[in-house]
């Protein structure tokens, strides 16, 4: 018999068996609290719950940790791709030549969305939020692809898994182009799939697009760092939502949607807005005296995370992308100081030290974006691209558990206990 923690309910003594994961902190197993004493747990935000079990991301949030499928984030943006990061998170392991080559092709081979649902594009106002769109056009894709809907199917759940990371970048150059009264491109797959998502989203029809080696080594890298992060808010959504047996592409629409917030996704289009109200060094004392206050909802964009109680490992690399994208292009963006200084200042701040309150991935990323020449509208939808493959991924690996249930959490109820209807005429 492994561990056991004991639990006093109601004068009787409980025990519960703590289980072990292969690293980070063990979990205290209370399925059958609720039925032994009539009592739910409660942890609002979740800081205390491990919704699932899971092989494909480890964070320690202390130590400034991130490894997929054991394999350490800065490792993998240095050395691997998306696609073999795709592979690896999918499937479990690195891909041989032939594999990565093999996954490379199937995935090319769905890059294409249903012409039909091109006319989609054209219900939005021309002004929409292209994080908007994606959320329509993605769960509309549920209406296209019957023949991969079936989850209780491996088969067509890795065809709708291949389909959803391949179409992702067509429909969020598509965003885009219609965002700027611009053709949309139809995908190329000579091209990488970094390259292929450039060319659509920068490419015009009537000009040869030249992929720029070190911008698409850069977005690549860019997507890397957000393939998968645990059981973070957006996946969470995902993995609740197919729970209930919902098609993945319905699924991954929940996901986008909360992937928008400013608290999650949404923070690096804040970040750069933020770093753009501020503008200059000299004015950074003043925000962050904001950031500080707590009668001002102002907070740092890009700063703190709910697990990393250290440097964000993504943030470091990111910060490394951003000298690099600006070397290639020659460009110089003085937000990138702002930004610098900015970090230096917090980073030397008793109140940012205290709440231990580290730049996270979002910090940089806008910069790069920015240079790269995206508008601000456009990072989240980044995001939602290269997180569909942990979405897709999570969402498997919870779908082929055979003990899977559906997500129905309780609650503390603090509202009216039962009364009587009044008729109208009597209130
Ligand atoms: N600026 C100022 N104060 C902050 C900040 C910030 N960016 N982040 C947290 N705090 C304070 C917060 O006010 C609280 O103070 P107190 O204990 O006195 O009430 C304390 O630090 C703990 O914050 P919390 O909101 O309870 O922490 P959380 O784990 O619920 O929230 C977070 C995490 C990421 C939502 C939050 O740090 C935040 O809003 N950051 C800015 C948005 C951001 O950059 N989000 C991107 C996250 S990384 C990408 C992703 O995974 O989506």
């Amino acid at each position: 018999m492994g561990d056991q923690v004991k639990l006093s309910a109601d004068g009787a003594d409980l025990e519960y068996p703590v289980l072990k994961g292969s690293v980070g902190p063990e979990v205290i197993d209370i399925r059958k609290l609720y039925g032994q004493t009539g009592k739910f747990t409660f942890d609002p935000g979740f800081t205390s719950t491990a919704s699932c079990e899971s092989a494909l991301t480890y964070i320690d949030g202390g130590e400034g940790v991130l490894l997929h499928r054991g394999y350490p984030i800065g490792q993998l943006a240095e050395s691997s791709s998306f696609m073999e990061v795709s592979y690896l998170l999918l499937n479990g392991e690195l891909p041989s030549q032939d594999e990565l080559s093999n996954f490379e092709y199937t995935i090319s081979r769905h890059t294409m969305i249903h012409e039909q649902l091109r006319h989609f594009y054209q219900g939005f106002r021309r002004d929409a939020h292209p994080m908007a769109i994606m959320c329509g056009i993605v769960g509309a894709l549920s209406a296209f692809y019957h023949d991969s809907t079936d989850i209780t199917d491996p088969e067509q759940r890795k065809i709708a898994s291949h389909r959803l990371i391949a179409k992702m970048p067509t429909i969020a150059a598509a965003a885009y182009k219609y965002s700027v009264g611009q053709p949309m491109l139809y995908p190329d797959n000579n091209l990488s799939y970094t390259g292929n998502f450039l060319r659509m989203t920068f490419g015009v029809p009537a000009e040869e697009y030249e992929v720029i080696p070190a911008v698409e080594k850069a977005m690549d890298r860019i997507f890397i760092l957000h393939a998968d992060h645990e059981q973070n808010a957006s996946t969470s959504t995902v993995r609740l939502a197919g729970s209930s047996g919902a098609n993945p592409f319905a699924c991954i629409a929940a996901g986008i949607a909360c992937l928008w917030g400013p608290a999650h996704g949404g923070a690096n289009e804040a970040c750069l807005n933020m770093l753009r109200e501020i503008g200059t060094p000299d004015r950074i004392p003043h925000y962050i005296e904001r950031a500080k206050d707590k009668n001002d909802p102002f907070r740092l964009m890009g700063f703190g995370h709910r697990v990393y109680k250290n440097y964000d490992p993504r943030a470091t690399v990111m910060q490394s992308t951003v000298r690099e994208v600006f070397e290639a292009l020659n460009v110089q963006d003085p937000l990138f100081e702002t930004a610098m200084r900015l970090e230096e200042i917090a980073l030397n701040d008793p109140y940012f030290i205290e709440k231990k309150l580290f730049p996270n991935v979002d910090f940089y990323s806008g910069v790069v974006l920015s240079a790269i020449g995206f508008p601000t509208d456009m990072f989240t939808v980044l995001f939602a691209l290269a997180r569909t493959v942990g979405w897709v991924a999570q969402w498997n690996e919870m779908i082929s558990d055979p003990g899977q249930r559906i997500g129905r959490p309780r609650q503390l109820y603090t509202g009216p206990t039962q009364r009587d209807y009044v008729p109208l005429s009597q209130r």
